[in-house]
């Protein structure tokens, strides 16, 4: 029970590793607020951790939608009397696309979503942070953000400007005991990556570009993120801020 007495808000909870983590942190004794754009996903997966016994509520929440955001917070505050964590999670991809012919509008919405979206929960979940005396953020980043096979500018980009506002971000709250991190998963299999495949030209050469370009051959799991973000979000990591987790078995090492 690492989390026990612990609030935290999971942002794009519905599907893929946020919901993977939802199931990790009720286990671990969390109370949780489930936000996501999918309500009827997001209802359902709430439904069932509640069912296997988690203190869990499903809020739709658009990340793009700054109300919407701040409402996740003040839900976690009214419903369960504070917050302690945020899981800030939701992001899209970007299909793969010669970056010279890159459509304006969706470079904008994947920069809305991933990195305005992740600025939106940072600035409510602190705020919150500091009216109760501290907490902590984990954001999700990408390998994206240190390698990348071509073709996904937005999504990259969006990526690794996370990883610089969470280095921001820990060092201008580091002394009020608010600690933020990065995950920096590699090719997990999730929804994401499904879709991904289905719209590439060549679904097996981008399978094989993927696992050639990953050490251990095979994708990640969402399971295995919800451990790695358990850790950073538990007090097992106190001493740890503004940092960016790879877990990409092994893609940056090459
Ligand atoms: N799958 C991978 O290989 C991979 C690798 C590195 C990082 N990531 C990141 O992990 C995070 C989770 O993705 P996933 O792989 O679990 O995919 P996923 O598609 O299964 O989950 C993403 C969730 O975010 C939600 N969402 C999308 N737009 C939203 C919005 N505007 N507001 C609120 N929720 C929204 C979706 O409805 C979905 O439930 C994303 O930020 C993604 O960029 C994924």
């Amino acid at each position: 029970m690492r989390l026990s007495n612990k609030v935290a808000i999971i942002t794009g909870g519905a599907s893929g590793m946020g919901r993977a983590t939802a199931a990790l942190f009720a286990r671990e004794g969390a109370s949780i607020v489930l936000g996501d754009v999918d309500k009827t996903a997001g209802e359902a997966a709430a439904a069932e951790i509640r069912a296997a016994g988690g203190r869990i509520l499903f809020q739709p929440c658009d990340m793009q939608v700054e109300s919407e955001v701040s409402a996740l917070v003040q839900t976690a505050e009214t419903q369960f009397g504070k917050l302690d964590i945020l899981f800030n999670n939701a992001g899209i991809e970007q299909p793969l696309t010669a970056s010279d012919v890159l459509d304006t509008a969706l470079f904008e919405r994947v920069i809305d979503v991933n990195l305005k979206g992740t600025f939106l929960g940072c600035k409510y979940a602190i705020q919150s942070f500091l009216r109760t005396g501290g907490g902590v953020i984990v954001n999700n980043s990408s390998v994206s953000a240190y390698a990348n096979v071509g073709g996904n500018l937005s999504y990259a980009a969006s990526k690794g400007a996370i990883m610089s506002l969470t280095r921001v971000l820990a060092i201008e709250y580091a002394r009020r005991n608010i600690r933020v991190n990065a995950i920096c998963p590699g090719v997990i299999d999730t929804g994401m990556n499904r879709r991904n495949l289905d719209l590439a030209a060549d679904p097996d050469a981008l399978a094989e570009k993927w696992m050639s370009a990953t050490p251990m051959g095979r994708m990640g799991t969402g399971e295995e993120i919800a451990e790695t973000v358990l850790y950073l979000a538990s007090d097992q990591s106190s001493f740890t801020t503004g940092i960016g987790l790879l877990i990409d078995g092994g893609r940056v090492a090459t």
